[in-house]
């Protein structure tokens, strides 16, 4: 049984005041909910929102950090200062770190393995830009992807380990992969961790789908058989549009 796991990624948004604010009003709202609920605020207000939920059903991710533990890394955050301030998971991969900040698959694993080794989750995220799909290319791409963040990660580590699918032409533009399509990828992914790994770790492994989730369009998202969550950036922003998300199935 694959637990629900819904995750808000407020991307470089908001100030303390006002994730204090949110993170307070989804305590209030989410206190009846029984899967897995995270939030990512920027590191700036990681402490604060940490405050807030420590002790509820709510869990505060990072939404990066660094493949290494201290020393000259200027603007860098070490996955031991993210323990120090309550994170228990990191989202790595995303795409805006990819392309926007040039991540690449090897410095990606190397994140992986240094947050896996400080025994923080991880939520990898992989996907395809427009241009890949058009050209046919998305079980190639997100296959490199997986296999190059995974590399060296071993099967009992893969049970901290969640995969999040964002194409990147849904990310914030409003457009959201079918459903179907949607589906067909995560069960492409669940095919190659069964390769790569075992049948059981592929049934187990919880994919998250991301990219323009809102309240109008989760609940079928969340009726496909392969997907097991979501990765929620715009819509997370608010508790009018999270709360909803979160309860897709009330
Ligand atoms: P979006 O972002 O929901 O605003 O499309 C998703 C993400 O980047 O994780």
């Amino acid at each position: 049984m694959r637990i629900p796991y819904i995750a808000g990624n407020w991307k470089m948004h908001k100030t303390r005041a006002e994730a204090r604010s949110l993170a307070e009003t989804l305590v209030r709202d989410l206190a009846d909910v029984g899967h897995t609920v995270m939030v990512a605020p920027p590191f700036t207000a990681i402490e604060t929102v940490a405050a807030v939920v420590s002790g509820t059903n709510i869990l505060v991710g990072a939404q990066n950090a660094s493949s290494a533990l201290e020393g000259a890394h200027t603007g860098e955050v070490s996955p031991l200062m993210l323990k120090d301030l309550g994170v228990s998971v990191v989202i790595l991969g995303h795409s805006e770190r990819r392309h926007t900040y040039g991540e690449t698959d090897q410095l990606i694993n190397a994140k992986v393995a240094t947050a896996l080794g400080e025994s923080l989750n991880v939520i990898l995220c992989v996907g395809e830009t427009l241009e890949e799909r058009e050209a046919g290319r998305v079980d190639d791409v997100v296959r490199t992807q997986l296999e190059g963040g995974l590399a060296g990660v071993d099967r009992s580590a893969l049970q901290r380990i969640v995969i999040a699918y964002e194409p990147v032409w849904a990310i914030g533009t409003g457009k959201t992969a079918t459903p179907q399509d949607a589906d067909a990828v995560h069960g492409a992914i669940r095919t190659r961790i069964a390769a790569m790994y075992d049948e059981r770790a592929a049934d187990e492994l919880i994919i998250q789908y991301g990219g323009s989730v809102k309240p109008g369009n989760v609940r079928d998202l969340m009726a496909m058989e392969n997907i097991d969550g979501a990765l929620v950036g715009g819509a997370s922003l608010k508790a009018e549009t999270f709360v909803p998300i979160v309860k897709f199935n009330a």
